[in-house]
């Protein structure tokens, strides 16, 4: 089975020159899909079969300073979109928030991926797993039709860390995922990187990777949608 395997590259790189070359330099394989999130500056000037917006807003136009738009998210040949990721949480976005981005971007017909996954430490994030992600997932995923959305298990702890989750870790927690969500698709994310990748990758319900650092380093990710 092909994997989806997305680069979530954040707030980088520092010019469009530097985008453009990163992006130029990540291989187009058969083998896995492969998704590049460059920060929405860029999206227009990246070339990739397939890109990815970090974060949108839920309306389509208005009096609403800074915010990116679906629609406009859409004209870009956008395909797919993040939402919920932690680092956007951390910033105030809420679990009604993000269910109204996923709408949104459904009405537009692009996938969303709705990052779940908490807890600072390994043993915080053992002991409230459930109750935690069945309250993002109850919320995020309210009025939808989950067969469309792909999901993104990321425990907060894992991410930028260098630490991971066992990846049967990741194996339960995404069989837990699809059975009681029926989304399309669950994947891993947290310091997922060019050794540990293929471990979670050959988890049978483990559906593909959501890769931050190591995405940046082309040497890396070219071998990482290669397995
Ligand atoms: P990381 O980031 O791979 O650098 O841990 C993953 C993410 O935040 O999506």
């Amino acid at each position: 089975m092909p994997k989806l395997i997305i680069a979530n590259w954040k707030l980088n790189p520092s010019t469009l020159k530097e985008a453009q070359k990163l992006a130029g330099s990540i291989k187009k394989v058969r083998k896995n899909t492969v998704v590049l999130c460059p920060p929405h500056i860029y999206l227009s000037q990246v070339k990739y079969p397939n890109l990815g917006a970090q974060d949108c807003f839920w309306q389509d136009r208005g009096a609403y300073t800074g915010q990116v738009s679906p629609q406009q998210l859409k004209d870009l040949k956008v395909k797919y979109c993040l939402v919920g990721h932690s680092e956007r949480r951390q910033v105030g976005e809420t679990d009604a928030q993000v269910n109204f981005k996923i709408h949104a971007l459904l009405e537009h017909a692009i996938i969303p991926v709705l990052c779940v996954g908490f807890g600072t430490t390994a043993e915080e994030d053992d002991l409230a797993v459930v109750d935690i992600l069945r309250q993002q997932l109850d919320q995020g995923l309210n009025g939808l039709d989950t067969s469309k959305i792909i999901v993104a298990y990321e425990p907060v702890w894992a991410i930028g860390s260098g630490k991971t989750p066992a990846p049967e870790h990741a194996e339960k927690v995404s069989l837990f995922i699809k059975t009681k969500y029926q989304v399309s698709k669950v994947l891993y994310g947290g310091s997922a990187n060019l050794l540990n990748a293929q471990s979670f990758i050959s988890q049978r319900n483990v559906d593909g990777l959501l890769v931050g650092g190591d995405s940046l380093i082309p040497n890396h990710f070219n071998q990482i949608i290669n397995y």
